[in-house]
């Protein structure tokens, strides 16, 4: 595994596993330790995947110490406000069974995300979590935020793969010294992502799936990948990429299969942000 230092110094893994989606619990839990088994150290989920406690009981459960982990959760929507962040972030530690998290997110750039923050950056110096940052933001709105707020976000996790690279957004972020992390780095298995004749046939030269190679050509570019799946061998696959290098010519060709925008989410669409406020986590 290899690391990236965050704006901060802390280091973080630059693959980890995601738990998007896999709201049963025994599912959640023997995802998480077979993945903690298979070598990742970085989890990823959020308070409204409704699955931190799962998360939870599976750290505790594995023989790894918690200062190796890298444990991250992030903020819904409903709480968006400085109150409402002060009680979410102690309702996450609750419910993971921590008393520190590695890294918090805003999970959307929706409501009173400014108050949300503030009470994220106290959090953080009293050292309740070691980095903090967002999710979702657009270029512009990620400059915004970054001009208006003490602590820099250590992160910004955003939609990004082989069909959607946002080259633009990266190079914003690295303006401000913000590490951008990839969710749905396989395109949530859309596009024909793992039978796509580039990937495959580069991934031939080096014994590797399409899977691989996606995850490998982000990480090349900077980019923290958090790959979901619930079957032990896909879970050992996404890991198995640190014996292999892309050469720029590769890079190239994936390159070329950019579509510049996003057929999973939109974060301008009327509906979808209305669906959002709707989805209420808890009371
Ligand atoms: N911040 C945000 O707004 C946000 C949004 C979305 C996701 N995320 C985070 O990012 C993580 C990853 O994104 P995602 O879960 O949406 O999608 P993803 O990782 O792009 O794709 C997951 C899909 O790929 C399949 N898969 C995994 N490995 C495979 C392999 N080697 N070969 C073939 N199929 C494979 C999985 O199926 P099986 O499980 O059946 O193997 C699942 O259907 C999430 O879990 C979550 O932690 C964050």
């Amino acid at each position: 595994m290899e690391f990236i230092t965050l704006n901060n110094g802390v280091k973080m893994p630059l693959e980890g596993f995601g738990v998007f989606r896999v709201p049963d619990p025994v599912q959640c839990e023997q995802a998480v330790a077979d993945a903690i088994s298979s070598g990742y150290r970085l989890i990823d989920t959020a308070a409204a995947y409704m699955n931190e406690a799962a998360v939870g009981a599976a750290i505790k459960k594995c023989d790894v110490p918690r200062e190796e982990l890298f444990i991250t959760t992030k903020l819904w929507v409903q709480d968006a406000s400085y109150e409402g962040a002060k009680k979410a972030i102690q309702v996450s530690l609750d419910n993971l069974g921590l008393d520190y998290l590695d890294l918090y997110l805003i999970h959307q750039p929706m409501g009173d995300y400014i108050g949300a923050y503030r009470a994220m950056e106290e959090a953080y110096k009293e050292g309740k979590i070691r980095a903090i940052g967002i999710c979702n933001f657009s270029p512009a709105r990620f400059v915004d935020f970054c001009e208006t707020v003490e602590v820099k976000p250590a992160v910004n996790q955003v939609e990004l793969h082989p069909f959607f690279q946002q080259e633009n957004a990266l190079a914003t972020m690295k303006e401000y010294g913000t590490v951008p992390e990839a969710w749905a780095p396989f395109a949530e298995g859309k596009y024909g992502i793992f039978t796509n004749s580039i990937l495959t046939d580069i991934g031939q030269k080096y014994g590797k799936s399409a899977a691989q190679v996606a995850l490998r050509w982000n990480i090349q570019r900077g980019v923290v990948v958090i790959p979901k799946s619930v079957h032990k061998e896909r879970i050992d696959q996404n890991i198995d990429i640190w014996d292999f290098t892309l050469t720029d010519d590769e890079m190239k060709q994936i390159a070329e299969l950019d579509m510049g925008h996003s057929e999973i989410v939109n974060h301008d669409d009327v509906m979808f942000i209305k669906m959002l406020h709707g989805l209420r986590i808890h009371e």
